[in-house]
């Protein structure tokens, strides 16, 4: 068929389809859908659009609430938003500067609101770091270093001869009992090229799954230790390490946010026994091909880009992530280049998850 015959007949079709005009779809589907729930609106192969919507309705249809607009009108600082649902850089602040409790609220209301919170030009020093952190909490000081000068620093250093090696979806240290509720990272040498971290929303994620694997996923824990890092640890300290540090610890994989009672999926697959997967209401351990599969779906889920935001570090920027509510991703893109990051971790609670709370 030439080309000439193939345009009549697509024409031909098109006539058979849209015999009211171009924007007879728009219209029909703008009358059929104005009264459909969102979940109905959406084809069921977009859930991720789906996500991400009812987290944005869930959040009043705005980025940030009009309260928190209006305190950083009142302070001078600015939003730069850089996804629907979570990611914002806060502009005109210097965090070196004694903050006020009204300041420290704030940025903490942000965090609770964006998720993830970034600011840039900041370059503090180990201390100033250890004393911005601590205006959120208690510190975890992190037993598998490297550390700073300052013990509650955790070194992530990058080069030429030991490529980047995070890229992988994750949150923060779930093999502790109460892992942490936030981590602050500071980027001191950023590669001139690449380097990001990218941050995925567990809420948007979760409010996304297909009905019957959140139904499935509402009682199934995982046990999560910190195997990966005993290697760096001579045999003969193993038995020392696991009496000083709880190894093996159960949480569920749906998360309730203890401070927006949002649920998230929670997991981190480094160090969750994945071929263990329990039910927590007997006890007993998941068929192995169920394990693989709720592994499998839920691995993919972060990775959909509708719930992803993608920050890229300068020289002193700071990344300031809430681990109850993302999960992140370092893109090991920036060989041969040097990346040295620097983190403080906030002690967080013990994961529970409560489904009389909100969705
Ligand atoms: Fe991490």
């Amino acid at each position: 068929m030439n080309n000439n015959e193939y345009n009549r007949n697509a024409m031909d079709l098109l006539g058979k389809l849209y015999s009211g005009g171009r924007s007879s779809e728009v219209d029909t589907a703008d009358n059929i859908n104005a009264d459909l729930p969102l979940e109905q609106r959406f084809r069921p192969y977009s859930l991720s659009g789906l996500g991400v919507a009812l987290e944005y309705q869930r959040m009043g249809m705005r980025p940030v609430s009009a309260d928190l607009e209006e305190k950083a009108a009142r302070f001078g600082y600015e939003f730069e938003h850089l996804a629907v649902t979570l990611g914002t850089v806060i502009h005109n602040i210097d965090l070196k500067d004694d903050l006020t409790d009204e300041q420290i609220s704030f940025i903490r209301q942000t965090l609770l609101e964006r998720k993830v919170i970034f600011f840039h030009d900041q370059n503090l020093s180990e201390d100033q770091q250890v004393e911005f952190g601590k205006g959120f909490g208690t510190l975890d000081a992190f037993p598998f270093g490297p550390p700073g000068e300052n013990p509650y620093l955790f070194y992530i250093h990058h080069n030429e001869n030991r490529p980047g090696s995070e890229n992988n979806w994750h949150t923060d240290v779930t093999w502790m009992e109460n892992p942490s509720l936030g981590s602050i990272a500071q980027v001191d040498v950023a590669p001139p090229i690449g380097g990001s971290t990218l941050f995925s929303d567990s809420h948007a994620a979760y409010l996304g799954l297909p009905a019957d694997l959140k139904e499935r996923l509402q009682h199934v824990h995982g046990i999560n230790d910190y195997r990966v890092f005993m290697r760096k640890y001579p045999e003969e300290l193993h038995d020392e390490i696991k009496q000083k540090v709880p190894f093996g610890v159960s949480h569920p994989l749906l998360r309730t946010h203890p401070e927006t009672g949002k649920t998230a999926l929670y997991v981190h697959l480094g160090f969750v026994r994945q071929d263990a997967l329990f039910d927590i209401r007997t006890g007993e351990t998941l068929p192995i091909e169920e394990c693989r599969d709720i592994i499998r779906q839920i691995n993919l889920q972060h990775m959909r880009e509708e719930y992803v935001c993608r920050f890229t570090y300068g020289t002193g920027s700071i990344a300031f992530w809430d681990n109850r509510a993302v999960q992140h991703y370092a893109a090991s893109d920036y060989w041969p280049h040097e990346r040295v990051l620097r983190r403080v971790t906030i002690s967080g609670d013990r994961p529970y998850y409560d489904p009389s709370q909100s969705p």
